[in-house]
C-alpha cells in the first residue's frame, strides 16, 4: 500500500510532480489559455467580483496565503484570507459581488463549512478548492475546483498542499483572464512556467539527502524558526507547522521584516533558522533584505539554514547549511520551496522516533468545530 516507502507521507512527498501535473491536466489549452469549465460561475458574475475571500484551515490556510499574492497581483482584486474559524464569528463583509474561496482537502473540516454556509447566507458566491470528490464543502459550493492529488492517507498535508496552490493559481489566472488584466503577458508567461513545474518540483526530490542529513543532525533540539518573505512568509509558516505536528518541536514562523519588531531576541548560539529567500531576480529589493537579515541573525548565533535559488550567490557566505531550489517566477516558488521543508520535518520526526504517518492529538478530517 506504502509503494515500497515506510510511511505514506514519505509516499505522497514522492508523488508530488505527479500531483502537481495531473492538477493540471487538462485546464490549459494548447493556446496557454485557462479551461476551467468547472468553474459554472458566470463569466460575466466573475467579472463583476469586487472582493475575493479565502477561508481555509491549518495547512490549507497557507494555502490560502500564498493565494492572496497572486490574486492581487493578477486581478487587481482585494483579497483577503481568514481562518476559517475565526470568519463567521466576526460579522464579516460579503455581498453577491464577493467571491468566497474555500480551501479543503478532505472537504469535511467543519470550520470551512460553516464558514462557506455563512458566506452563501449572505449571498456571496462559494467556489471549492478540493480534493475529495463528492464530499460536503464541494456539494454545498456553488462550483469547485478540484485537486487531483489523489487520496491522502498521512495526516500532515504534502501533495493536498501543493495541488492546492495549483489551483488557487488557476483561479487567479483565470479570474485575471476573464476580467482583463494589465498582466496578461506575464499571466501567458506564467502559464508556460506552469506547465514545467512537476519536473521542477522532481528534481527538488532528487536533491534531498543533504537536507535529510541535515534534519538527523538536529533532532536533540528543542526549537527550530523559519523566516520568509513574500510568499516566502507564507512557506515558513507551513515549514513550522509541520515541524509542530510531526517533530513535536517548537517552530515558529515569522516574515523577515517581522525580525526586528521581537522575535530577534529569541536568536540564541546554535538555532536553527530556516530563512526562505526568494528570487533574486524578481523582487530583488527583498531578496537584499532577507540576505541581511540573514546576516543579523548569524552575528546572533543562529545556524542559518537557507532555502535559496539555484545560482542565488549572494546567499552563499552567510548560509550553513543551504538548499538549492529550481528557478521559478517569484510566486510560483512556494510550489519548490515547501517541499524541503516537509522532507526537513518529515526526517525529524522519524530521528525522534515519532509515529509519522499517525502524529498524536491529531486527526486527517476535523469533522468538529
Ligand atoms: C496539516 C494539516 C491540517 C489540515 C487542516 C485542514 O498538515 O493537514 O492543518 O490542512 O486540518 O484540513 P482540510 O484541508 O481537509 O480542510
Amino acid at each position: 500500500e506504502k509503494g515500497g516507502y515506510d510511511y505514506f507521507m514519505l509516499k505522497e512527498i514522492a508523488e508530488q510532480p505527479k500531483a502537481v501535473a495531473d492538477t493540471l491536466l487538462g485546464r490549459i489549452d494548447g493556446a496557454g489559455s485557462l479551461t476551467l469549465d468547472e468553474v459554472r460561475i458566470p463569466a460575466n458574475v466573475l467579472r463583476e467580483v469586487d472582493k475575493v475571500v479565502i477561508v481555509a484551515c491549518g495547512t490549507a490556510f497557507h494555502a490560502g496565503l500564498i493565494a492572496k499574492y497572486a490574486i492581487e497581483h493578477w486581478t487587481r482584486v482585494p483579497c483577503e484570507v481568514e481562518l476559517a474559524s475565526e470568519f463567521r464569528y466576526r460579522d464579516p463583509i460579503l455581498d453577491q459581488q464577493t467571491l468566497v474561496v474555500a480551501i479543503s482537502q478532505s472537504g469535511e473540516t467543519m470550520d470551512t463549512l460553516m464558514a462557506l454556509r455563512h458566506a452563501r447566507e449572505q449571498g456571496a458566491k462559494v467556489l471549492a478548492i478540493c480534493n475529495t470528490n463528492g464530499s460536503t464543502i464541494p456539494r454545498e459550493s456553488d462550483a469547485v475546483l478540484y485537486t487531483h492529488a489523489g487520496p491522502e492517507v498521512a495526516v500532515a498535508s504534502t501533495k493536498a498542499f501543493l495541488t492546492q496552490l495549483v489551483a488557487c493559481y488557476l483561479v487567479a489566472l483565470y479570474l485575471g483572464q476573464v476580467r482583463g488584466t494589465k498582466y496578461a503577458d506575464e499571466i501567458r508567461a506564467v502559464v508556460r512556467d506552469l506547465a514545467s513545474i512537476s519536473g521542477a518540483v522532481e528534481r527538488v526530490l532528487e536533491t534531498m539527502e543533504p537536507v535529510r542529513e541535515l534534519a538527523r543532525s538536529l533532532a536533540g533540539k528543542n526549537t527550530v524558526l523559519f523566516l520568509g518573505r513574500h510568499v516566502g512568509y507564507p512557506v515558513a509558516l507551513e515549514g513550522a507547522l509541520k515541524l509542530k505536528e510531526l517533530a513535536y518541536m517548537h517552530a515558529e514562523g515569522f516574515a523577515a521584516g517581522e525580525l526586528k519588531h521581537g522575535p530577534i531576541a529569541l536568536i540564541e548560539d546554535d538555532l536553527p533558522v530556516v530563512v526562505v529567500v526568494p528570487s533574486p531576480r524578481g523582487r530583488s529589493v527583498l531578496h537584499d533584505k532577507i540576505v541581511s537579515n540573514i546576516q543579523e541573525i548569524r552575528a546572533r548565533g543562529a545556524r542559518t539554514i537557507v532555502v535559496a535559488e539555484e545560482g542565488d550567490d549572494a546567499v552563499v557566505p552567510y548560509a550553513d547549511h543551504l538548499i538549492r531550489v529550481p528557478v521559478t517566477p517569484t510566486l510560483l516558488q512556494p510550489l519548490v520551496a515547501t517541499v524541503p521543508l516537509q522532507v526537513f520535518a518529515c526526517e525529524l520526526a522519524t530521528a525522534r522516533g515519532n509515529e509519522v504517518d499517525q502524529p498524536r492529538n491529531l486527526a486527517k478530517s476535523v469533522t468538529v468545530e
